[in-house]
């Protein structure tokens, strides 16, 4: 059998670009696709030619396992055009390395490294028109597993696709974001999928939000499931508190996504020799910062909301509304982030890829 790791691409393109249709000053995060998808079968223990195509609509027997159990990861990353219409990627290997993390923890295979970094750039290169320059455009690209296997007994499936799929994206929170302190719903357990960018994580945010939201809140910081003492993560991003002048950000774990904004913000906050502790943080000790005005800051940092100021949150029916900062650590992080993704800056921890 000849490998298929060797083989090209299996390309199809198409001359019906739908770009001309879009309207890139109104783009709900999400919702408009470009012309291509990158398409990779696992079948008989591996993967098979890859291939780029127009973007379409699947096929799948209803018997799916996915369909059924869930068995789906993926990631968030982005792409970004300089001045000089170079297209960039940002830490690209680690959103390689954390879904192979996932597939792992959902007893899926993992994808190989070369197929990845070699469809991606394919991908955007037949994509490029579709990214945008300037500091706030971005294109959202969604790599993804599911288990295609048309089988419902409850284990592994032998048959997985492959695929990334590519959104162009503004902000994907406007306006000013409150929080509600989960008391009594839990995003995540001890030995659970928490860390891993697992698809069911994220439905099982979906109702718990949806009482929040009807109370008036974007999103729940979650607690800790055992006792709902300590602050977790946003459920779409990690969370930073910023208390005086010390940043604190809890502590990955089983129950809480390793985020590469995360990461890149510890170390900016390094950079900038600011006191970052990463540790556990209690609702007590913010509510307490709240009340006695040393919370300064509240933000939560990921790849699609990049970092997002929390005006307000709410706990045990007590409302705290978090005054506006001068200095904001968030509009610091967040203007080196985006200088560093759009080629404006340095990159002295080598976080820029050029495709
Ligand atoms: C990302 O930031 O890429 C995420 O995965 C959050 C997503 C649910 C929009």
């Amino acid at each position: 059998m000849t490998n298929p790791l060797n083989k090209e691409i299996d390309i199809i393109t198409s001359n019906n670009s739908k770009l001309k249709n879009v309207d890139f000053d109104n783009l709900t995060f999400g919702r408009t696709f470009t012309d291509y998808m990158f398409v990779c079968d696992y079948i008989d223990g591996e993967w098979q030619q890859p291939k780029i195509m127009p973007y379409q609509a699947m096929t799948f027997e209803p018997s799916a396992r996915v369909f059924h159990y869930g068995q789906a990861v993926f990631e968030g990353m982005k792409a970004y055009k300089d001045e000089n219409d170079n297209v960039i990627l940002f830490r690209p290997e680690d959103n390689l390395k954390r879904i192979n993390i996932s597939a792992a923890r959902l007893a899926m295979p993992e994808f190989p490294k070369d197929i990845f970094m070699n469809g991606l750039s394919t991908l955007l290169k037949l994509d490029k028109d579709w990214i945008k320059s300037g500091v706030g455009n971005s294109l959202y690209i969604r790599p993804f597993i599911i288990a295609t296997e048309p089988a419902i007994s409850a284990s592994p499936a032998n048959s997985y696709r492959f695929i990334i799929i590519c959104s162009p994206a503004k902000a994907y929170y406007t306006g000013k974001v409150r929080v509600l302190f989960a008391q009594k719903y839990s995003r995540s357990a001890d030995g659970g999928v928490g860390f891993a960018k697992a698809a069911g994580n994220y439905a099982a945010q979906f109702y718990p939000t949806s009482l929040a939201q009807a109370k008036g809140y974007q999103q729940i910081i979650w607690t800790d499931a055992n006792t709902h003492e300590f602050l977790e993560e946003a459920g779409t991003m990690n969370i930073f508190f910023r208390i005086n002048n010390t940043l604190i950000t809890a502590p990955t774990s089983d129950r809480i996504l390793d985020g590469i904004t995360r990461r890149s913000i510890i170390q900016l906050a390094k950079d900038n020799n600011i006191n970052i502790e990463v540790r556990r943080v209690s609702v007590i000790e913010i509510k307490e910062a709240a009340k006695n005005g040393s919370l300064k800051e509240i933000f939560g940092a990921g790849t699609a909301a990049v970092i997002s100021p929390i005006s307000a949150f709410e706990h045990a029916d007590e409302v705290f509304e978090i005054p506006d900062t001068e200095n904001s650590y968030a509009s610091l992080f967040k203007n080196q982030l985006l200088n560093i993704q759009h080629n404006l800056s340095d990159d002295r921890h080598g976080w820029r890829f050029e495709v």
